[in-house]
């Protein structure tokens, strides 16, 4: 298995990922535009299997078209989610794929939208990696603007990212990371691991260089994972609050950073 991350170079800094199956099949994750992964599947001399859209926004499924054209390919997305020419309705739980100890399935998780599926990639029953849309970046969580909760994606966040263990890989849908750090300095300003961080990407040309962080890197530099810290709460000023009370707070403030 291997997968392949497809960066878009465009102004919302889309990935695509595609996940390659030792078997041949191909699972094509979010496709913002065509030409990029036709690039790939041309010079490799591959057929993509299925397209899963994690929600949608257009930016998430704007190639899908093209990509049926080419491939005939199904094209998954959750059952409530609105998108031109989805086959197959998805509800939690459902896998999309299982052989040679993989096993790809949906999980539902509202709150950036209220029909938005992350992809779980398991093997031998162990969480290997997440593709999180919009719901989950690198040190940050998706806004909730177009459709969504903060009052759900707090439940997402609290009920089922909180139980992944540390080794789980991270692949969001936007490359955020520098913003994101530059947020969490803002607030929980003694946070090293955030801080030396920041100081190594500065160094790189991010259009070039990706990260893929872990859960265990996430709980270190990801405020919406660290709600019980004290200096959060303080610069907060929500010392007596409940964490749904600061997640609250972190997300209507990093609307307007
Ligand atoms: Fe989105």
């Amino acid at each position: 298995m291997n997968i392949r991350q497809i960066f878009f170079k465009n102004t919302l800094r889309n990935f695509c990922y595609l996940i390659v199956f030792d078997d041949g099949t191909i699972y094509c994750i979010d496709p913002f535009n065509h030409t990029e992964v036709l690039e790939y599947t041309q010079a490799q001399d591959v057929v993509i299997s299925a397209i899963v859209n994690t929600h949608d926004h257009c930016d998430h499924y704007s190639g899908n078209a093209a990509l049926v054209e080419t491939f005939k390919c199904p094209v998954y997305a959750h059952m409530k989610a609105s998108i031109p020419g989805k086959t197959k309705n998805l509800v939690d739980g459902d896998v999309l794929y299982e052989n040679a100890g993989w096993e790809l399935s949906a999980v539902d998780t509202p709150g950036h939208t209220m029909s938005h599926m992350c992809l779980l990639l398991k093997f031998n029953g162990v969480p290997h990696s997440l593709f999180t849309g919009d719901c989950f970046f690198n040190a940050g969580v998706g806004n909730c603007h177009n459709g969504g909760n903060p009052e759900s994606l707090f439940d997402t966040i609290s009920t089922i990212f909180s139980k992944y263990p540390d080794e789980l890989l991270i692949y969001p849908g936007h490359d955020y990371l520098k913003r994101n750090l530059e947020f969490t300095l803002s607030i929980e300003k003694h946070n090293a691991r955030a801080k030396e961080f920041l100081d190594k990407i500065s160094t790189l040309d991010l259009n070039e260089i990706f990260f893929i962080n872990n859960m265990q890197t996430e709980r270190k530099i990801n405020m919406f994972l660290r709600l019980d810290e004290k200096e959060i709460k303080e610069n907060l000023n929500l010392e007596h609050s409940n964490n749904k009370d600061i997640f609250l707070r972190l997300r209507e403030l990093r609307n307007k950073w």
